[in-house]
């Protein structure tokens, strides 16, 4: 495992084969089962959803009973077919292969023709149950959590403290899905540099005070700062908080490995950066409104022009990690603290 060295002077990037090395992709991707991983909004669940998913290879499945979320081993413990393949409202969950039924909470019920089965059931009859955490209703689950819910979200919350964020709405106007043909790394690295905007982003330099800009480094997180230019909306700070007196118009999260949570005047605007295979990756956005009048304008306006200008990078980076002439480069001690600490956490934790 390479090391990347703590002196950002010094450093060099991380190598080329972490973006293109199959094996290399999939010890790190085995990693995403400890850490916290965004599911959806509270608002899109009535009460009996069932809703599969795939998180980290693994099947899983979401459900909703009696107000209470459980996130369930989507695997029947029968033969290992897979449960539920859609979403949908029912009151258990029933094997389609041959008729074993669950309760919502992944409790066995019923099993035909196995009344002669001895020791039956017992609990490893039941469906895995994994950690379920809701969030200003926003839902996360993870496998094998590493830290607790508490601890992972506690820089953030604290921060963005003072937004009513129990107030959020979801937006499904503003979900979006692009399949990009780059590995998720090389997404992260790109959003944890504001270096870019003056060459990539022409209208987001023009809101933003590029001197003015910030980067802070926590344990497993990265939050970058922008400063509004003149007339560009920003956040109304109380006194008494740390950025009280700044102009700031985006508070930029990235939770390692791969949530961003984009905080704007008008609301959050959420990215989740799935890998695929070692060079595609699907970026998913999903929309929180605060208030609806500040929507379309200020540092997170046309979000969809940003997002095809960093896809456009991104994309041809991955043809320069796949060339023979490109091995590693150097960082801008000034510019680029975000991807240090992301290459120090990710080859950290990938031994
Ligand atoms: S595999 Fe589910 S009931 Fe047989
Ligand atoms: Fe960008």
């Amino acid at each position: 495992m390479v090391e990347i060295d703590l002196d950002i002077t010094r450093a060099k990037t991380l190598p080329s084969k972490y973006y293109t090395d199959p094996q290399i992709f999939e010890s790190i991707l085995s990693k995403f089962k400890s850490t916290w991983n965004f599911i959806g909004h509270a608002s899109q669940f009535e009460e009996n959803t069932v809703f599969p998913i795939n998180i980290n290879q693994e099947q899983l499945v979401i459900t909703k009973s009696q107000g209470q979320f459980s996130c369930l081993s989507n695997i029947c413990t029968h033969r290992g077919m897979i449960l539920q393949h859609g979403k949908e409202c029912k009151k258990t969950l029933t094997c389609p292969y041959h008729g074993r039924t669950f309760s919502l909470d992944g409790k066995f019920k019923h099993m035909p023709e196995f009344e002669q089965a001895v020791d039956f059931p017992s609990p490893d009859d039941d469906l895995q149950n994994f950690d379920l955490e809701i969030w200003n209703d926003l839902i996360f689950i993870s496998q094998e959590p590493k830290s607790s819910f508490s601890k992972w979200i506690k820089d953030i919350s604290e921060r963005m403290s003072f937004l009513d964020l129990e107030k959020m709405s979801y937006d499904s106007s503003r979900e979006r899905n692009y399949t990009i043909n780059a590995n998720w790394a090389l997404y992260v690295d790109n959003y944890l540099e504001g270096f870019h905007i003056p060459f990539v982003h022409k209208d987001l330099n023009d809101a933003l005070e590029y001197n003015q800009y910030e980067t802070e480094l926590f344990e497993n997180s990265v939050l970058q700062i922008g400063i509004a230019q003149e007339g560009v909306p920003y956040f109304d700070i109380p006194e008494g908080h740390q950025d009280s007196g700044k102009k700031i118009a985006a508070y930029y999260w990235w939770l390692y490995p791969n949530i961003m949570l984009n905080f704007y005047p008008w609301g959050l605007s959420l990215n989740l950066v799935k890998p695929i295979t070692v060079d595609t990756t699907e970026i998913c956005y999903s929309g929180f409104i605060l208030d609806e009048e500040l929507l379309g304008s200020g540092a997170g306006g046309d979000l969809d022009k940003v997002e095809l200008e960093d896809q456009f990078i991104v994309e041809s980076c991955q043809l320069g990690m796949k060339s023979s002439s490109y091995k590693s480069g150097r960082y801008s001690p000034t510019m680029e603290k975000g991807v240090h600490h992301f290459h120090r956490i990710l080859t950290d934790s990938s031994d």
